[in-house]
C-alpha cells in the first residue's frame, strides 16, 4: 500500500500525544469549562429525610419549589429512601454484586422524582430521565420554569466494586450535575438544619452541635455519621464551578427559598473549586 500513513493524522494539538502525561495535556484540558446553564439552580431533595415521610413532608416543600417557580428556573433532584434499603438487603441476601445493586437504588430515586414531578404538573413541571437531562435540558428549561429528574448518578453495572453498597449515590450524582452544568448553584434538602457534629436523631444528639460552615476537606475526615454520601468529598475536591453547597432543612417552611436566595440558613459546604 502507498503511504496512508499522513492521511490517518488529524491535526489536534493532542494527535500524538500519550493522554497519561499531564504535562502534555495540561496546555489543552487545563482550561476552566465553560457554564452550560449559569441560571440553573439546582435542588436536591431527599429520599429518605422528605420522600418516605409522604404527605406531611412532601406537600409543604412542593408548595415552596411552586413558589419558587417564578424566581428560579430549577432542576429538582430526587434521592433514594427506605424502598432503596430494602432492595439492597434483598439482594445482598441473594450475593448480588455492586453494580446490580446501583440500579435497583436509582430505580427508586426514579420513582420519587415521579411523585414529586406529578404534584407539579400542574405549573408545567415534568419527570425527565437521564439521557434528556444530558442531551435536551435546555430546551425543557425553556419550555418550564424546572424539571425533576432522578439525582442517582447512573453508574450502574459499572458502579466501583470496592464496597458492597453503591458508593456513588444522590448527594454525588447531584453535584456531579450541577458542576458539569455549571449551574448556579446546589441545595441539598434534608430533615435535619444542615451538618451537625454527630447525628442529632442518635444517642446523646441533643449534645451534637449545627456546624454552620464547612470544607469538603474538613467533612472527609469527620469521624462518625453524616448526612451525606461519603464519595461527594472525593467529587468535590475536583469541583470546577460549585464553590460551595448548602444543606438546608426542608422540614422548615421557607429555608429552601432563603438559601436561593443566597442566604446562609443551613450548612455552608466550601468544595475544591
Ligand atoms: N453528622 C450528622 N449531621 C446531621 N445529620 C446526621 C448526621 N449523621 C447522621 N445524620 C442523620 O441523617 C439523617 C438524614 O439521612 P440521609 O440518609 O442523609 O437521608 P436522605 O436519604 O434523605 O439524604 C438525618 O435525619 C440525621 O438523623
Ligand atoms: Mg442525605
Amino acid at each position: 500500500m502507498a503511504d496512508t500513513n499522513h492521511i490517518k493524522h488529524v491535526a489536534s494539538p493532542l494527535a500524538r500525544q500519550t493522554l497519561l502525561d499531564s504535562n502534555l495535556t495540561r496546555p489543552v484540558a487545563g482550561k476552566k469549562p465553560i457554564r452550560i446553564l449559569p441560571w440553573l439552580q439546582v435542588v436536591k431533595i431527599g429520599g429518605r429525610s422528605i420522600m418516605d415521610r409522604g404527605a406531611e413532608a412532601i406537600l409543604p416543600i412542593v408548595d415552596e419549589l411552586r413558589a419558587l417557580l417564578p424566581e428560579h428556573r430549577l432542576l429538582i433532584l430526587t434521592g433514594a429512601g427506605v424502598r432503596a434499603r430494602h432492595l439492597y438487603s434483598v439482594a445482598l441476601d441473594l450475593g448480588l454484586p455492586v453494580g446490580s445493586l446501583a440500579p435497583l437504588a436509582a430505580s427508586e430515586a426514579g420513582q420519587n422524582g415521579h411523585i414529586l414531578a406529578t404534584m407539579l404538573a400542574p405549573e408545567g413541571v415534568s419527570y425527565v430521565e437521564k439521557p434528556t437531562v444530558a442531551n435536551q435540558l435546555a430546551i425543557h428549561l425553556s419550555a418550564a420554569r424546572a424539571v425533576v429528574a432522578s439525582a442517582f448518578p447512573p453508574y450502574h453495572n459499572h458502579e466501583f466494586p470496592g464496597a458492597r453498597l453503591p458508593p456513588h449515590r444522590c448527594d454525588v450524582g447531584a453535584f456531579l450535575l450541577a458542576d458539569a452544568l455549571g449551574a448556579a448553584g446546589l441545595t441539598i434538602v434534608e430533615d435535619v438544619d444542615g451538618v451537625y457534629s454527630a447525628d442529632p436523631n442518635g444517642p446523646g444528639g441533643d449534645k451534637a452541635k449545627l456546624i454552620a460552615e464547612t470544607s469538603y476537606a474538613d467533612l472527609a475526615k469527620h469521624n462518625g455519621t453524616l448526612p451525606l454520601d461519603r464519595a461527594l468529598f472525593d467529587v468535590m475536591a475536583n469541583a470546577r464551578h460549585i464553590e460551595r453547597v448548602q444543606v438546608v432543612n426542608g422540614l422548615k417552611s421557607g429555608k429552601l427559598t432563603a438559601a436561593l436566595r443566597g442566604q446562609h440558613v443551613g450548612t455552608l459546604i466550601k468544595t475544591g473549586a
